[in-house]
């Protein structure tokens, strides 16, 4: 299949069949492509080529998401491959490059209502480019581990946070949804409803997490299909509503507000 460049493909993946691929994909190459994350990156270096490929291949950024506060590496129009043939990326879908609706709200909630972080011990799951992760930290988190299947997202969490001026959080390559949890305090996902077996799975999986450790979740979505349509929306409550940058809006298909929902099963 040929593509034209990803910000023409990503819009349009919410479908699901082309995301699931990619997706599959990272999942099969992940401990091939970057080897020292497997479990964590905590205090290991980061691999020079791969920091050379994202620092050439993306931009940093400071505005048109909700958290101009947080500087991050991102695909932009004047990245190759904005407009590139996606076929040309040499590694897995990279969602990590884009800072999606549902990370914004979390990160903004943090950052707005440092109270509901401060001192708690957070998993991100689905982190990408780190964003929530990262304002988890800022506003006082006592211990936050990212936790993202795709490894190119790990190394560039490592670059986001010495962009934030901060120690590299400890990131999970390996998949830990269905997997017996720690007592985490809190448990956030940014945009991760976007395939109906990923939400049939993640349902089960924070069912669990909140009645075997009493563990809070946070969801940041700006309305997903998969979400919206899911029997998770019974047990969803908002908490708070941002209206999106314009920037976040074109790249998201038109979508306006982006939600943060606590589930409460
Ligand atoms: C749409 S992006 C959201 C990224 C970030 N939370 C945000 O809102 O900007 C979804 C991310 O989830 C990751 N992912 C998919 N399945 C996962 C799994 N089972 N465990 C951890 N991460 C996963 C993908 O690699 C991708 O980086």
């Amino acid at each position: 299949m040929i593509f034209t460049g990803w910000r023409q493909r990503l819009p349009h993946l919410w479908g699901g069949g082309i995301f699931r691929k990619g997706l599959k994909q990272k999942n099969q190459s992940s401990c091939l492509l970057w080897r020292c994350c497997h479990w964590k990156t905590n205090g290991r270096p980061l691999d020079p080529e791969m920091r050379t490929f994202i620092e050439k291949n993306t931009e940093v950024v400071h505005s048109g998401n909700l958290t101009p506060e947080i500087s991050l590496r991102l695909l932009t129009p004047r990245c190759r491959f904005w407009h590139e043939k996606g076929a040309l990326w040499p590694y897995g879908d990279p969602y990590w490059a884009i800072y999606w609706p549902g990370g914004q709200a979390l990160s903004r909630y943090f950052l707005d209502n440092p109270e509901v972080v401060r001192m708690k011990k957070i998993l991100d799951v689905g982190s990408g480019c780190g964003a929530t992760a990262i304002a988890a930290v800022m506003s006082g988190a006592l211990q936050v581990v990212a936790s993202d299947i795709d490894p190119v997202a790990a190394a560039a969490m490592v670059l986001n946070c010495e962009l934030n001026n901060m120690d590299p959080l400890p990131v999970v390559t390996k998949n830990l949804i269905g997997t017996e949890m720690d007592a985490w305090d809190l448990i956030v996902l940014g945009d991760m409803f976007y395939s109906e077996e990923l939400a049939d799975s993640l349902h089960q999986w924070l069912k669990k997490c909140t009645q075997v450790h009493g563990t809070k979740v946070l969801i940041g979505d700006p309305g997903r299909p998969y979400l919206v349509t899911h029997q998770i929306q019974k047990q969803l409550h908002k908490v708070s509503e941002y209206a999106l940058p314009q920037i976040t809006q074109q790249e998201n298909n038109g979508s306006t507000s982006t939600i943060v929902w606590h589930y409460r099963p």
